[in-house]
C-alpha cells in the first residue's frame, strides 16, 4: 500500500523529470552480467507452435539474446527490432546471420500487414511511449489466429522484486514507469486482440557473482535512476550478504497473451 502511494506521489510530481533510458549508452555494458531466461522462452514455445516455416518478431530485441534462442530452438525466420543502434550492433555481432536485426520502434513497425505467426516482447513495454499504438501495430502485422505475448511485471510483482531489498527506491521508480497490467489488457482488447489472458511466471535462481556484476554495471535500467548513495550502500550490502550466505532471487513476471 505504501509503495502504491509513493508511486502515485512520484507519478504526480516527478514523472516529468524522468528521462527515457538511453540504451545506446547502456549497450556496451548490457549483457555482461544479465542473462536471458531460457525457461521463459521454453514457456513461450510450449504454448505456440513454431517451426521452420514460421515468422517470429521480437519487439525491443535489445542485444538479441531471445531472438537467437528462438531461432536456435525452432529454425523459424526470426526478426528482432529495436530503436537502439548500440543494442542492435551488439545483437548483430553474435554471429547469427540467420536472425535479422532491424532498427525501429514498436509504435511504427516497418512490416506489411499479417506477416508474423508469433510476436513477443520481453521487458520492453514500459519503455514504449505510446503503448496503445504498440498493440495496434502488433495486431496489424500478425496473421489471423497468430499469437502475441507481452512480458512485463504487475504492480505487486514490482513491489516484490528481489533487487528492491537493496535499492528500495526502485519500487516507486518502477511504479511510475510501468503500466498496470489491467490497462495493458484493455489496450490489447481495444486493438482487436481476443482471448487476452495473463499468466504469472516466476524465476527462482541462486544469486551469483554474474548477477552482482549486472547490478554493479547497472544493466537494469531502473538502477540508473537510484540516488548514488543508495546505489553504493545497496551494492555493498548485496556483496556482503552474498559473501555470508546463499541468496535466492525470486523474480516474478506477467505474461499477457492474446491472439488475432
Ligand atoms: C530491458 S531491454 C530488453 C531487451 C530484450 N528484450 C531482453 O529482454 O534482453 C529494453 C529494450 O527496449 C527497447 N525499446 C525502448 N523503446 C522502444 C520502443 N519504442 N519500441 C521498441 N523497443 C524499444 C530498448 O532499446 C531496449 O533494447
Amino acid at each position: 500500500m505504501l509503495a502504491v502511494l509513493v508511486g502515485q506521489w512520484w507519478n504526480g510530481h516527478y514523472r516529468g523529470c524522468m528521462t527515457a533510458t538511453d540504451y545506446d549508452s547502456c549497450a556496451t555494458r548490457y549483457g555482461k552480467g544479465r542473462r536471458p531466461s531460457e525457461r521463459l522462452i521454453r514457456k513461450l514455445l510450449a504454448r505456440v507452435r513454431v517451426g521452420s516455416q514460421s515468422c517470429v518478431l521480437d519487439i525491443g530485441c535489445g542485444t538479441g539474446d531471445y531472438s537467437v534462442l528462438v531461432f536456435r530452438w525452432t529454425g523459424a525466420k526470426v526478426l528482432g527490432i529495436d530503436p537502439s543502434r548500440g543494442m542492435l550492433a551488439k545483437a548483430r555481432v553474435k554471429g547469427w546471420d540467420q536472425v535479422r536485426f532491424l532498427q525501429g520502434r514498436a509504435e511504427e513497425l516497418p512490416f506489411r500487414d499479417q506477416r508474423f505467426d508469433l510476436l513477443f516482447s520481453i521487458d520492453v513495454v514500459h519503455h514504449v511511449g505510446d503503448r496503445l499504438r504498440m498493440f495496434t501495430e502488433a495486431f496489424r502485422v500478425l496473421k489471423v489466429a497468430a499469437v502475441v505475448c507481452t512480458v512485463t511485471e504487475s504492480r505487486e510483482q514490482l513491489c516484490r522484486r528481489f533487487m528492491a531489498r537493496y535499492f528500495p527506491s526502485i519500487v516507486a521508480l518502477n511504479l511510475a514507469r510501468f503500466s498496470e497490467v489491467s490497462k495493458l489488457v484493455n489496450w490489447m482488447r481495444s486493438s482487436g486482440f481476443r482471448d487476452v489472458e495473463t499468466e504469472a511466471f516466476v524465476s527462482c535462481e541462486a544469486v551469483t557473482a554474474h548477477y552482482v556484476n549486472a547490478v554493479r554495471l547497472k544493466e537494469y535500467s531502473v538502477l540508473e535512476l537510484v540516488p548514488d548513495e543508495e546505489f553504493r550502500s545497496g551494492l555493498r550490502r548485496l556483496k556482503e550478504d552474498l559473501g555470508q550466505r546463499r541468496l535466492i532471487r525470486e523474480d516474478w513476471h506477467t505474461l499477457i497473451w492474446g491472439s488475432r
